[in-house]
């Protein structure tokens, strides 16, 4: 086969899988990016994730606010439903040091319970956000600590945020149940 026929039948592969790998996932809530270093430290802070916590990523891509979390002591759940992520981010939990405080679920998120979460963080679509608001409101326990990358949660106002690095940090007030849960103003 002509050499020029090669390289652009592995070109068009690698932008096709680029596309998928990116992009794909967007219309079941968020396309992959991952959170920068810089910027989940600050998530982590912010939430001041330790051993007492259940932190529940949605939509844990390769696992960026994942393992970070666990470093802190936390049990970690990351809820990813793309199969490529997914299973990178299993390759993760099984070559990690915390890998028992780790639980990898190929799950759609929308779905996931959320009453046993102590943390929950997020980087999606502000169209995802819209649509998770009211399952946060009715289902976190009171306390429960939500921090947001790039996009807030609609209609809340953040008891924290970071400008600079685009983070947006609640605390639920817990909802028992209703549709009602708002979020404090006042915690620090
Ligand atoms: C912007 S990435 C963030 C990844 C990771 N949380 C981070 O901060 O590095 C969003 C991730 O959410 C995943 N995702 C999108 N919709 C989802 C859904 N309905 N259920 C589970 N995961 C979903 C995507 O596959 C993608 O990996």
């Amino acid at each position: 086969m002509d050499i020029v026929l090669v390289l652009y039948l592995l070109g068009l592969a690698a932008v096709l899988f680029a596309a998928y790998f990116f992009f794909a996932s967007f219309v079941i809530g968020a396309g992959y990016q991952p959170t920068p270093p810089a910027v989940a430290q600050r998530m982590v802070e912010f939430a001041q994730v330790g051993p007492a916590d259940h932190v529940v990523d949605l939509g844990a891509g390769t696992g960026a606010l994942v393992f970070l979390s666990a470093r802190q002591g936390a049990r970690v759940t990351g809820v990813e439903a793309e199969p490529l992520r997914f299973l990178l981010l299993r390759f993760r939990r099984a070559t990690s040091p915390d890998r028992d405080r780790v639980e990898i679920l190929r799950e759609n998120m929308f779905d996931f319970p959320l009453q046993d979460a102590t943390v929950v963080l997020m980087f999606l679509w502000p169209g995802a956000m819209t649509k998770l608001k009211p399952k946060l409101e009715q289902e976190l326990v009171p306390g429960a600590r939500v921090v947001s990358y790039w996009h807030p949660v609609p209609g809340w106002t953040p008891a924290k945020e970071d400008p600079k690095h685009r983070v947006y940090y609640y605390v639920s007030k817990g909802a028992g149940g209703t549709a009602t849960g708002d979020v404090s103003q006042s915690a620090s």
